[in-house]
């Protein structure tokens, strides 16, 4: 059986089903002018349900003092100059969960069902590896259908829902799920869904 390769070394480029290549690397603090463009570009659907108000430019400025944490990652992805995806590896913020850490993705609308949302979470996975992490955990509503058929599909299992919990940026309440997975057994699951092509191009 085959084990997890952790390729730790960015900048790499990624190859997407049907040939699309992005580069990928961590987010540093010269990227604030393209993070935001790509926030700013998402869709209101996908907007809605991110944590946070993408639309005040300021909120991406509390982001630059964790891009030297060596137990966050938060990567983005490039077409060209272009940020088209941001992926982001989170430690929980209990002390008593050392070992569990967040994930959390999104994709440019336009490069959308091009495996880029897998690969993304795949990367994760390999890096909640390096960092000593034993369990994933994804955070959704549960309109969030896509995402959770992602998660689902990369080898996540709903753990909870909470009820009422969670309130989209219209102020309309959501139920809360939270999906997890060990990691070992995401990373065989998720070779088995990329196998068809090769990811790591370089
Ligand atoms: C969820 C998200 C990251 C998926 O990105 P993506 O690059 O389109 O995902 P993938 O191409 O890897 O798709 C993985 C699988 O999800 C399912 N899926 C993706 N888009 C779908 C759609 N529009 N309708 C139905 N199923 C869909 C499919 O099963 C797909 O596999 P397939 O194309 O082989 O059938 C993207 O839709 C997004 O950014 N959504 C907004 C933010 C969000 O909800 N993030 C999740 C928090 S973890």
């Amino acid at each position: 059986m085959k084990t997890p390769q952790v390729h730790a070394t960015y900048p790499k480029t990624l190859q997407c089903k049907g040939g699309l290549r992005v580069r990928l690397r961590p987010m540093q603090a010269g990227d604030l002018d393209a993070v935001r463009a790509f926030f700013a570009a998402l869709p209101r659907a996908d907007r809605l349900f991110l944590r946070y108000d993408v639309t005040d430019a300021t909120a991406f400025e509390s982001w630059l003092p964790q891009l030297d944490n060596p137990r966050q990652l938060r990567l983005l992805a490039f077409s060209g100059a272009r940020v088209v995806g941001h992926a982001l590896l989170e430690p929980e913020r209990h002390n008593w969960s050392p070992h569990v850490a967040e994930a959390r993705v999104v994709v440019a609308q336009d490069l959308k069902r091009q495996s880029l949302g897998t690969l993304l979470l795949r990367e994760l996975v390999d890096q909640a590896s390096v960092r000593n992490y034993d369990k994933l955990s994804t955070h959704m509503m549960d309109t969030q259908v896509v995402a959770r058929k992602m998660c689902e599909r990369a080898g996540f299992t709903v753990e909870a829902e909470l009820k009422h919990h969670v309130k989209d940026l219209d102020g309309n309440k959501h139920n809360l799920i939270i999906m997890c997975c060990n990691l070992d057994e995401a990373w065989h699951r998720m070779e088995l869904l990329l196998e068809d092509f090769a990811p790591w191009a370089g």
